[in-house]
């Protein structure tokens, strides 16, 4: 396995069949995406792309911290789940966020996946809310240091 830099684009098929598997290919492209301090990680295997995460230079209101990551768009092929492909991408995120004196990365849970984001250090926040045609999410945080 291999975690390397992707484009924004590169996410599309991954994001498009597992998180907005009835929406059109735009519906792939997040606010953001090319954004200066956005980068992008895919994990490889066989050098085929089998999991991505995306990372954004964004605050949320509700934490302190001046200044923080967002994630979006995690999310690994089902033949390749429980692999540590997302744990893996993450742990490359965090000395980059930090290297952006970062302190913190935040994201938006989907409720099936807030089993994984405990596992991986995450904590909730507040009430679980809905996003429409997508579903109920709880915002969760890991501290960087
Ligand atoms: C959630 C998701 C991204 C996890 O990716 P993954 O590559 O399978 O994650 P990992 O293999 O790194 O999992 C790390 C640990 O969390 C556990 N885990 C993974 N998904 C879990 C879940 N839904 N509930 C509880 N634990 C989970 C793994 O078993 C593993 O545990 P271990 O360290 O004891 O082996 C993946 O299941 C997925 O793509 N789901 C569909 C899309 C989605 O919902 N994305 C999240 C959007 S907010």
């Amino acid at each position: 396995m291999e975690v390397l830099r992707i484009k924004a684009i590169d996410t599309h098929p991954i994001r498009h069949k597992m998180l907005r598997p009835n929406g059109t290919i735009e519906d792939c492209i997040f606010q953001g995406d090319g954004d200066e301090l956005t980068f992008h990680l895919g994990a490889f295997v066989d050098k085929k792309l089998v999991s991505v995460a995306s990372f954004y230079f964004e605050k949320h209101p509700n934490f302190q911290d001046p200044y923080q990551f967002r994630l979006r768009g995690m999310a690994t092929l089902p033949d390749f789940q429980g692999l540590g492909l997302s744990s893996a991408l993450l742990r490359t995120a965090f000395p980059v966020i930090k290297q952006n004196q970062c302190t913190l990365l935040w994201c938006n849970a989907r409720e099936k996946a807030l089993g994984f984001y405990s596992k991986v250090g995450f904590a909730p926040s507040g009430d679980i809310f809905t996003i429409p045609q997508i579903g109920k999410h709880q915002l969760m945080s890991i501290k960087i240091d």
